[in-house]
């Protein structure tokens, strides 16, 4: 709008601040990105080792995806769950097919929050009871449901007046406090295999088979958020593949439309026994537009073999990447932790002035990095030289 603006107007604040606050925010004005590179307005290119908190798992501007989008957006660009559409089947069938896991039937929804709230949801149906287990430094979402379960959402940003279940937090890798905690009052245990916001924290075979064994003692049913570490992020199509965990569901997201918004729910034979019409809805989920992306992006990690590309890029970043502030690393695949001498927001700081995108996480000292798939042996090149100019 080009009109003058009136006294009233002319005290409001600039425009930009018509937009809540929400995180706050990296001195980065991205105007365009392709590849792993994203570009400034001030004329800066960046290599992106975050991919938009784990969500461009192909980076951007791939052929694949672009395609997808632009063609269904010609075709149909939406109708809702209230009528049969043969895109939202097959990447139905092809998001169970890639799993590789025992599910029949897929929920499609919109964000990581909403598939967890829907999982809980079948979770206390199924069973009748109230409470549910998840883990200590989770994170899960920040709606009622997906923020009870999230350690330390109370005292961060919660909100709301009350959590609508009691949740029980069990310490990461403690095998005794699992036979403790979940008992036969347990309706649902929650967990990240692989904590993302935590701090790349992997919660490795062990933790997650005690899970499985307790869930099938007590009748709890076993969720996997794999809304961050899911669809080929640890170099496997799921995390519970990695760990060889069978959950009764997995609820996924973020690298599964790659950029475009779209959440998931996988639910194994024992669950989809118990949907029933009308119980699950949703206006955008499964929407023509997110199926066809949900294709492109299985094809794409199919056809060119994504799932190697990330086991040998994180077999390349730990083992060049151990320089500079760097002391350790953790995590899985490109859901990596890197252990920091001194503060990681310093380090993350440093290597932005120096073009490198990473990400920071709840634990001080951990650098996470979360980069498209399709990032190459030269640009680990880029951060290793960089960590190594900026010194231990
Ligand atoms: C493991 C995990 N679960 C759930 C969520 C929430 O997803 P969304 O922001 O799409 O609601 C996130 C987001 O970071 C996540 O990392």
């Amino acid at each position: 709008m080009n009109a003058q603006p009136t006294s009233a107007s002319a005290a409001l604040p600039p425009v930009h601040d018509f937009l809540a606050p929400v995180f706050a925010q990296y001195p980065l004005p991205v105007v365009s990105a392709e590849g792993v590179w994203l570009h400034t307005r001030d004329g800066r290119r960046v290599l992106d080792l975050y991919g938009g908190h784990a969500v461009a798992a192909l980076g951007y501007g791939h052929p694949l995806w672009t395609r997808a989008l632009t063609e269904q957006a010609r075709t149909l660009s939406f109708q809702s769950n209230a009528v049969p559409l043969d895109v939202r089947l097959r990447a139905a069938r092809r998001l169970i097919r890639f799993s590789g896991l025992d599910f029949n039937s897929v929920f499609f929804v919109n964000s990581g929050a909403e598939a967890n709230e829907n999982a809980l949801k079948m979770a206390f149906t199924i069973t009748g009871r109230t409470q549910v287990a998840a883990i200590e430094h989770s994170f899960h979402g920040r709606t009622a449901a997906a923020g009870a379960i999230t350690w330390g959402a109370a005292a961060k940003w919660y909100g709301f007046p009350r959590t609508p279940f009691d949740v029980s937090f069990i310490p990461r890798r403690d095998a005794d406090a699992v036979v403790r905690q979940i008992d036969e009052r347990t309706a649902a245990v929650i967990v990240e295999p692989v904590q993302g916001v935590g701090g790349a924290f992997d919660l490795g075979a062990p933790f997650l088979q005690a899970l499985r064994a307790r869930c099938d003692a007590t009748g709890a049913l076993l969720i996997f958020d794999e809304v961050q570490c899911g669809m080929g992020r640890v170099g496997e199509p799921f995390a519970a593949v990695l760990y060889g965990v069978q959950p009764d569901m997995i609820t996924t997201a973020k690298a599964l439309g790659a950029g475009f918004p779209c959440a998931a729910l996988l639910m194994s034979p024992r669950v989809s026994a118990a949907l029933k019409l009308e119980a699950l809805g949703t206006t955008f989920g499964g929407g023509p537009m997110a199926c066809a992306v949900i294709e492109a992006v299985i094809e794409a990690i199919e056809s060119e073999q994504l799932l190697e590309r990330v086991r040998s890029t994180s077999a390349l970043i730990r083992s060049r990447c151990l320089v500079g502030p760097v002391t350790a690393h953790q995590g899985a695949g490109l859901l990596l932790g890197l252990r920091t001498s001194r503060p990681a927001k310093q380090i993350h700081a440093a290597l932005l002035e120096r073009g490198i995108l990473a990400g920071t996480s709840a634990d001080p000292l951990i650098l996470r990095l979360l980069p498209p798939f399709v990032l190459e042996a030269a640009h680990v090149e880029l951060l290793r030289a960089a960590l190594l100019d900026i010194g231990a």
